[in-house]
């Protein structure tokens, strides 16, 4: 049922919305009568708002309303407030600020995007069992401003707590200096009641140090990057007193704030005292990407006490846990949990510092299979996908970035303008509820069509602008799009699996004309994907991990053409020494492609390596979160000066679903987890992992553990699921069925587990490029000999060629060479 709503919105009389205007004190006297049974307050604002009643915040909501596409569905949030309301005289107020309403947006220096001045809009419904009074905003709400200054998500706030009044939201406060409000003109037909859980507050982290500098100022470090505010507490100052908190990401090597990642966002909020009282103040209407604070002008010594990070989000219910024997790779799953949070604030953003935090289409796409398994999505992304849906009608294209801002039109590229389909699509998997397709069905279907319209003679997606596999590490620094992957090839691989997704959508909501249709379309571009870029037998004539991953994940290719495919992908992966060559549209596959295919110790090898570029890398260098490029920050410590350096982006983070689905072993095997596959696939000289998924059917959790010659494994299943456990590393190769409970295996490895062959000089070259792990040292030993001389492990004669026959072949090979050659076969054994 649509909720009627009768309140008007409304404003001040006086000029207020220019960018450094302060926000807006609303506030009203209502009398209450014996007899109330129930009272509700719903509010939401053009801006954001925080409401009061009789001297209190309302409620533990922050940023709200958050952002949506505002002219098309405005949140109104809805609190009870029965108990805070006395029978007599109450009094409600408001504070309003820009938030995204009016504040800055993006990288243009652009701003009021949905209007020029805040307005507020609130009801409280007064119940009496026999009747329903109404306190409605309107013209007799009075208004003025008060301690809140200029306020702007990027660019902090500014509270002057000296300009605010006591008590303006209890009765009796004397408003007679307040001016009446004024109606503004906002189509209430926008109002919805939010889908999404709303931004809270949802942990406070203590400095793990602090330090004092020259000047009064401290350096602090909260030990974490975070998207939210810092909370202070004051005694001791003069009226007029300001602290300055700015905020940044990263130190310089100096210990100063380095605010390069921030771009031109200012992330500072001031603070101005009224006098020496003892008073906590934090921050209502920014939000700051950061990890360390600067703060100036304090009164005293600052101490641990006196400070506290608050971690702002959009308050999603947790669902994946993931540990294992490898602390780094843990690190790196707790970095992507870290990333998610910081980046749901109200939208999905790509991050949550600079001057941008939008809602960019393609890192969700990127990353929707892992935030399924992290958070519970439901709510903030079907309330976005109802945003998409909106802004696709009235513009009829998919904005890049959802609430669009952009200041020209986005046309359908593939990994940001496909989302339309692949969040759905996902979503439904994860929920198993088909009322997710039937509501973007129109919209999936639409893009899917006006695709198939850009498609050349035949049929390959070959024009238009494409974000190709972007932020490739090999992609030069001014040219994110640029990677080694052909970019029409990339959007082709995608309209692969869009297609297919789509024809399977179709199916499952039985519209069967269009199921056969987009069977056909799908048939139709996978086979001229076939044609134009893979070889017979599955080269892919753009040899690069991304184009391999793509294939090989999206289905174009026939059966007998994968293991070759798999196999020059895996020669790629080690050719490059195991780091990473893949970006946003390659990354979230080339693990699984590599898994797929056969070649599962190639995809460990990827997950541990630590040399820049790779997964590890940045943990390594302390990161506590997903960067946006492999490098932001490079080994010297520098930031990657390309101006596309957050510490903070979500996407690359994709390969977090990998450590769940194959580390682990936990995969869907049919929508909503009814039928369940268990296949954990040890590797990587992990000895144990563990992972647990609250689903919709409740927890499912997989651990194994491998302790001297014996596996164990542990399943709990909940009720409503099945699941099939391929045992790992069994002798007996078992493949169980259970259903609900608790479930233990343990038995022998088998005995040839953890042993291997001993190479020497004389082992053929293609038996030792088979272990990874040798072939990796060996490859090291050349590249320091003989730099640019690659060693084959499946060249011509590789079967029967040894190590010793090489050297008579390399003139003047050195004994050291010999010597290091046979060292790395030794250490390589160590290490097996
Ligand atoms: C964002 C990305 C986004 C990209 C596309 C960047 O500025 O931070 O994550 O997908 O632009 O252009």
């Amino acid at each position: 049922m649509t909720p009627t709503w009768h309140a008007e919105f409304i404003t001040s009389e006086f000029p207020n919305g220019e960018l450094d205007d302060p926000a807006l004190y609303f506030r009203k006297e209502f009398l209450v009568a014996e007899g109330l049974t129930k009272a509700t307050l719903k509010t939401t604002a053009v801006g954001l708002v925080e409401p009061h009643l009789n001297g209190s915040k309302v409620g533990d909501e922050v940023l709200a309303p958050g952002w949506t596409s505002y002219r098309n569905r405005l949140a109104v949030s809805s609190y009870d407030v029965t108990d805070s309301i006395a029978v007599g005289a109450n009094a409600v107020g408001a504070i309003v600020g820009q938030g995204w309403a009016l504040g800055r947006l993006g990288w243009e220096n652009k701003s009021h995007f949905y209007s020029n001045s805040p307005a507020l809009y609130l009801e409280i419904e007064l119940e009496y069992g026999d009747r329903t009074e109404y306190v409605l905003s309107d013209s007799s709400f009075r208004c003025s401003t008060g301690g809140v200054r200029a306020n702007s998500i990027y660019d902090g706030e500014t509270f002057d707590a000296r300009l605010e009044s006591n008590g303006w939201a209890l009765p009796g406060f004397n408003d007679r200096h307040w001016t009446q409000a004024k109606p503004f003109e906002w189509n209430l037909d926008t109002l919805i009641e939010p889908a999404a859980p709303p931004i809270r507050a949802t942990q406070e982290i203590k400095p793990a140090s602090i330090t004092n500098l020259s000047g009064g100022r401290s350096i602090i470090d909260f030990g974490q990057v975070i998207s939210g505010w810092v909370r202070l507490r004051a005694r001791g100052g003069k009226a007029g007193d300001t602290i300055t908190l700015r905020h940044a990401e990263l130190l310089t090597p100096g210990g100063e704030l380095d605010t390069e990642t921030l771009r031109t966002a200012q992330a500072t909020d001031h603070w101005i005292l009224a006098g020496p009282e003892d008073t906590t103040w934090e921050p209502r209407f920014t939000f700051h990407g950061f990890r360390y604070a600067e703060v100036t002008g304090y009164p005293g010594d600052l101490s641990v006490r006196d400070i506290t990070a608050v971690v702002v989000h959009s308050d999603m219910a947790r669902t994946g846990w993931f540990s294992s024997s490898n602390e780094l790779v843990d690190r790196m799953h707790e970095n992507t949990v870290w990333s998610m949070r910081d980046n749901f604030v109200g939208v999905p953003t790509d991050c949550p510092q600079r001057d941008e935090r939008l809602g960019w289409t393609g890192d969700l796409h990127a990353f929707g299979p892992t935030a399924v398994l992290l958070h519970d999505v439901r709510g903030v992304l079907r309330s976005w996908l109802a945003d998409l849906r909106a802004e696709q009608n009235e513009k009829s294209f998919v904005p890049w970035v959802v609430p669009d801002i952009l200041s020209t039109p986005s046309s359908p590229t593939a990994l940001w303008s496909d989302v339309a389909v692949a969040l759905p699509w996902t979503l439904y998997q994860e929920y198993g509820d088909t009322s997710i397709l039937e509501e973007s069905y129109d919209s999936m279907a639409t893009f899917v069509r006006q695709v198939e319209g850009l498609l050349d003679e035949n049929g390959l997606w070959s024009s238009g602008f494409q974000y190709g596999d972007w932020l490739d590490p090999d992609a030069p620094d001014d040219n994110p799009a640029g990677g080694k992957t052909d970019r029409h090839l990339v959007a082709s691989a995608y309209f692969c699996k869009t297609t297919r997704e789509m024809a399977d959508t179709a199916e499952i909501l039985g519209q069967e004309r269009d199921a056969s249709y987009f069977r056909a379309l799908n048939r139709r571009v996978r086979e001229v994907f076939r044609r134009e870029y893979i070889t017979e037998a599955g080269r892919i004539v753009n040899e690069s991990a991304t184009a391999y991953a793509l294939a090989i994940c999206f289905g174009i290719l026939e059966e007998d053409q994968m293991r070759h495919a798999g196999k020059q992908l895996a020669q790629l992966v080690a050719k490059s020494g195991y780091t990473i060559s893949t970006g946003f549209a390659g990354t979230p596959h080339v693990t699984d492609a590599l898994t797929l295919t056969g070649h599962l110790d190639e995809a460990y090898k990827l997950l541990t390596q630590t040399q820049c570029p790779s997964f590890l890398y940045p943990v390594t260098q302390g990161a506590t979160t997903i960067w946006e490029r492999w490098d932001s920050v490079r080994p010297d410590g520098t930031v990657n000066p390309s101006g596309m350096t957050s510490l903070n982006h979500y996407a690359f983070g994709a390969v977090t679903s990998w450590l769940y689905r194959v580390v682990a072993g936990l995969q869907a095997a049919a929508p909503g987890w009814r039928r369940i596959r268990i296949e954990p696939r040890p590797g990587g000289g992990l000895t144990h992992a563990t992972a647990r998924h609250d689903t919709v059917l409740g927890a499912v959790e997989v651990s194994w553990r491998i302790t001297s010659k014996t596996m164990s494994v542990d399943v709990r299943m909940p009720a409503g699921a099945e699941a099939e456990v391929v045992l790992p590393l069994d002798p007996d190769n078992r493949t169980i069925s259970i259903g609900q409970g608790q479930h233990h295996w343990e038995y022998a490895l088998p005995e040839s587990y953890g042993t291997r062959p001993d190479f020497t000089m004389d082992t053929p070259l293609a038996e030792l490029s088979r272990d990874i792990t040798t072939w990796d040292a060996l490859t090291r030993v050349f590249a320091s000999h003989l730099p640019g001389v690659p060693i084959e492990g499946n060249g011509p004669g590789a079967e029967g060629i040894s190590l010793s026959v090489l050297l008579q072949y390399v003139p003047g090979a050195s004994e050291e060479f010999r010597l290091d050659l046979e060292n790395a076969l030794t250490e390589a054994a160590a290490h097996a």
